[in-house]
């Protein structure tokens, strides 16, 4: 079949989809038009067909696949959105598509060509046009995705696999909790130790989903695991990357290891803060106890979570309030001055549509 073909009927190209309230815009799915559909085959030359830009719809996959049974499949996420002079940008596409061939390979895939992530990233954003809500009512999400097609039964790395590219208009990832998000600090680990946590793969997700939504009926906002050896070390939450600050302007996060995803916004707010702001910067074992007995300022940083203070941390029952946010407030707005265009991108971060 060709990738047209395995296409299902979806919606006709020529039917036009319904735009979403702007004013309701959150972080939850809306169909779009447009998806991007590539096939690869570790043992052809080239590796990838062309792919095929199609109608957004379902299409067929083997009940044996190899996603299914044995979670083989890494995903991006990446955002462009509209300038108030009229302009479209999209957040360094770059980075994204070396993780994504970077995740490939941790999870025995098949890369995907960086040149052409990005080239299909940025043909998405313009294909689906319309979703790209107006100036300050949200961005376009864009979700590259690889996973393993081919039916298979034993363990053993696959050879079929299939990247589809689709996007989402979204909103704010919290609603409110504008004071700070709430975390319950959890002694539980999000991934293995020497697993492949460090690959953003769907199969690190569902503890991350799991215990948040457990502790979100509590009235949490998300959860903070500690490290997998449980030496008391902060990792990441569910879905981003965490710093604290401490005074005299010393922000510190964890080093990238096996069990923390090497976050984009992460490296973006190391670099304002030490090349902008004259921050000392430190990559190294951050101990909960630390940030409970020492911190000023904690915050956490995703392409969805942008920059966000955190309010209140609670771990074994101890809770500990931050009530400074200036830091994180002078990131944030730095970081979005640049992702808007409305500032200097001295580090080539935007990419224009
Ligand atoms: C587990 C995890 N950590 C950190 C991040 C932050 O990464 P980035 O800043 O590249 O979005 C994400 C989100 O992508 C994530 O899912």
């Amino acid at each position: 079949l060709s990738t047209a073909e395995r296409y299902s009927s979806g919606t006709g190209m020529n039917e036009q989809k319904a735009l979403p309230d702007w004013d309701a815009l959150s972080f939850r799915l809306t169909e779009t038009e447009v998806v991007y559909r590539a096939v690869g085959e570790s043992d052809q030359k080239p590796v990838w067909d062309d792919g095929e830009y199609g109608p957004w719809g379902s299409f067929p996959a083997s009940p044996a696949a190899g996603v299914l049974s044995y979670g083989l499949g890494v995903f991006e996420g990446l955002k462009a959105e509209r300038t108030p002079d009229g302009r479209i940008l999209l957040f360094r596409p770059d980075a994204n598509a070396a993780r994504f061939a970077r995740s490939a390979r941790i999870m025995t895939m098949e890369p995907f060509p960086e040149k052409r992530f990005v080239e299909v990233c940025l043909e998405i954003v313009r294909r689906n046009e319309r979703f790209i809500p107006p100036v300050g009512k949200g961005q376009l999400y864009v979700r590259p995705v690889e996973f393993a097609s081919e039916p298979m039964l034993g363990l053993r790395r696959a050879r079929s696999f299939t990247v589809v590219v689709y996007a989402s208009p979204v909103g704010a990832y919290f609603k409110g909790a504008d004071s700070g998000v709430r975390l319950q600090v959890l002694d539980e680990a999000r991934v293995a130790p020497g697993g492949t946590g460090h690959a953003k793969a769907a199969s690190n997700y569902p503890a991350g989903i799991a215990k948040r939504e457990a502790w979100q009926a509590k009235g949490f906002d998300d959860v903070l695991f500690l490290d997998a050896r449980g030496e008391g070390f902060v990792t990441e939450t569910s879905g981003s990357n965490v710093f604290a600050l401490f005074p005299g302007d010393r922000l510190v996060t964890p080093p990238l290891d096996d069990q923390i995803l090497p976050g984009i916004t992460r490296e973006c707010v190391i670099r304002l803060a030490r090349e902008e702001f004259g921050w000392t910067v430190e990559e190294k074992p951050l101990a909960i106890a630390d940030v409970q007995a020492e911190a000023v300022e904690m915050f956490c940083s995703g392409t969805a979570w942008t920059v966000r203070s955190v309010g209140e941390i609670e771990h074994r029952g101890k809770s500990t309030s931050f009530s400074q946010t200036a830091g994180c407030q002078r990131l944030c707005q730095r970081l979005r001055e640049i992702q808007t265009g409305t500032g200097k991108d001295p580090y080539g971060w935007i990419t224009e549509v």
